[in-house]
């Protein structure tokens, strides 16, 4: 997730684009640029860190014009740094591009340009597009623009600038946002729309596929084909904060909304076109790396320690090779049994959690492999650990985590299946039909986000008493442990999470009537067990809310409510079963009135010990 930003009109252009970008920091601070055309020339200037130091930077000196486009970095491909920024030009200097998202086929392009003779100065994906412009121009920036979508693949918001046109901007989307300020006499270009209201209400929500070419006095909006598309004024009515949050009440809420274009982000360009194999350029790893791993250690704290439980599950089953998870806490101190035959995985969204990069330390002093899972390229752990797979779930602002799971989740499946295709113990047939099912991920949770309402009846029914507890066996207990976390943090609300057959050996005391249980029965094969840890529960006369596939038509003879989510194979079922329990915490929080994005107590990047 990227900040862009556009103006063209009779003003100067840089006071615009540092406003707008200041305005989308929330969307990425790791580094930021801005290219300005002077009437002659295409200045760019850009720098690392937070967009103070390119404030600092154009202090008194800032590229005049009235022309120019903008960016603030998330880092997916590539780490922070000057060079990395956005703007990216072509060799020779006359194009300009800034993007927002992945294009998934940039190294074959890269080669291809490569071997034309293109000189590339960045690590970036992106940096693709901008030589791809430069070697099909044809004198027609528009024609240009559409030959280049032909060939990249991927997802994106995309703004291009050429000396040979400096009288406009073109602009273009897929599966990222992009909005165009309509001005007076100017217009402006934003990927979200707190970057434009202060200069003017009135917008059009460019849609996927759609082009628009934007000069001081027009807007031509087409589809990809050259078909004019009659767009509707969208009038924004939010003021600044809510418009940050792009219109949500929090940004936890947001963040649940943004799951299905993480988790495809994070899956999509790692996937097999004929889904028959899981591909991590970043490991380039052979049965010879892997059969001396003998041991695996997954470490991480609060959050992504659960993603880590998921990760032993799906690394034992389809890798079938031992894995331990710790907290990362206890990890660093308990003289952990590591040696160079071990793999040490660190989890980390922020990946600035002190106890897990001490752990990592530890693990990499006692001679182990380490990979991080991690959400900030360039972050600490990301710099510490041997190799490193990103999410790409883009820059998490609530405290409470929610997109960084599941996108962890994912990763972890992929890491597994990509193990397992190797070491070959799990048949290719599985493999593909496994990649099939996740595939199909994104759409379902945006069809589990499409009817909320029964889930915020729960939570306004519920959301005052004071226990609540969470059984599950096997994947749904791994899932469970993460929504009884969600719960306390937010809401306050003592909560508990139990391996369903736990219950009779000391908690099943404290079941009394009226006590809510969230029982989550997603897993065929221990389905009988959960479904007589319900009944249990149920004898002393506990409200249950079932969490099951749909299709399960036993689910509901035994609970008081069930919540269904879309049939998955077992394996992928966590990803899909959090996400209501997400949608339990949140609600229940806001139904108690708390402070939903900075619970008490809490800090979103913990760095101290
Ligand atoms: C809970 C939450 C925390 C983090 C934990 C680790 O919602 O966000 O439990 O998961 O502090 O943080 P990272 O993943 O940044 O290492």
């Amino acid at each position: 997730m990227c900040g862009i930003v556009g103006y063209i009109g009779p003003n100067e252009a840089a006071p615009f684009l540092i406003e707008g970008l200041t305005k989308l920091e929330y969307r990425g601070y790791d580094s930021a640029g801005i290219a300005v055309f002077d009437g002659n020339r295409i200045n760019v200037e850009k720098s690392v860190g937070r967009l103070g130091n390119l404030e600092k930077k154009v202090e008194g000196k800032s590229p005049q014009g009235h022309i120019g486009i903008g960016h603030t970095r998330w880092a997916t491909h590539g780490r922070p740094s000057d060079v990395n920024s956005h703007p990216h030009t072509d060799c020779s200097g006359k194009f300009v591009v800034v993007h927002n998202g992945i294009i998934e086929n940039y190294l074959h392009l890269k080669e291809q340009l490569i071997a034309k003779g293109h000189v590339f100065t960045s690590e970036t994906d992106t940096e693709v597009v901008a030589h791809l412009v430069e070697d099909y121009y044809d004198g027609d920036l528009e024609s240009t623009v559409k030959k280049v979508l032909n060939v990249i693949e991927g997802s994106y918001a995309l703004v291009f600038m050429s000396e040979y046109e400096p009288d406009k901007i073109i602009c273009t989307k897929q599966d990222n946002p992009l909005v165009i300020g309509l001005g007076e006499g100017e217009n402006f270009i934003a990927s979200d729309i707190p970057a434009i209201i202060s200069r003017t209400r009135k917008t059009y929500i460019l849609s996927d596929g759609e082009m628009a070419i934007v000069t001081k006095d027009s807007v031509w909006v087409m589809n990809r084909q050259g078909v004019p598309v009659t767009k509707k004024v969208f009038e924004v009515h939010w003021d600044a904060e809510a418009a940050e949050k792009g219109g949500y009440e929090h940004f936890m809420i947001k963040e649940i909304y943004e799951q299905p274009k993480a988790v495809r982000e994070t899956m999509s360009a790692r996937l097999a076109k004929d889904d028959s194999a899981v591909i991590l350029d970043e490991l380039k790893w052979n049965k010879h790396d892997l059969a001396a791993i003998k041991k695996i250690f997954i470490v991480a704290c609060g959050t992504a320690y659960h993603a880590g439980v998921v990760g032993k599950y799906y690394i034992e089953k389809l890798a079938r090779i031992p894995v331990e998870v710790d907290i990362a806490s206890e990890f660093r101190y308990r003289s952990p049994l590591v040696d160079e035959n071990t793999l040490t995985i660190v989890v980390s969204q922020s990946g600035e959690t002190s106890d897990t990069l001490a752990a990592l330390k530890e693990a990499k002093r006692l001679g182990a492999r380490t990979l991080a899972v991690t959400n900030v390229v360039g972050s600490s752990i990301a710099r510490e650990a041997d190799q490193v797979i990103y999410t790409w779930a883009g820059p998490e602002i609530a405290v409470a985590s929610t997109k960084a799971y599941t996108t962890q989740l994912v990763t972890m499946f992929l890491l597994a299946a990509y193990m397992a295709g190797i070491k070959e113990t799990v048949a290719p047939e599985r493999i593909k039909e496994l990649i099939q099912g996740l595939r199909n991920v994104p759409s379902q949770i945006h069809e589990l986000l499409e009817d909320v309402e029964p889930i915020k009846t729960f939570a306004q029914k519920y959301g005052f008493n004071e226990d609540v507890f969470f059984i599950g066996r096997s994947l749904d207990y791994a899932v469970a442990l993460e929504g009884s976390l969600k719960l306390k943090e937010i809401s306050y609300i003592h909560a508990e999470a139990y391996a369903a057959g736990e219950l009779k050996h000391g908690t099943l005391a404290l079941i009394i009537e009226g006590v809510p249980v969230i029982a989550l029965a997603t897993q065929n094969d221990v389905y009988e067990k959960t479904l007589s840890n319900i009944k249990e529960v149920k004898a002393r006369d506990a409200v249950v809310i079932g969490v099951a596939l749909k299709g399960d038509t036993q689910i509901d003879k035994y609970v008081d409510h069930t919540i269904f989510i879309p049939h998955t194979d077992k394996i992928l079922a966590p990803i899909l079963a959090v996400i209501p329990l997400q949608l339990l915490s949140y609600y229940a929080a806001v139904t108690r009135g708390c402070d939903v994005d900075k619970p008490r107590n809490l800090a979103k990047s913990v760095t101290v010990e």
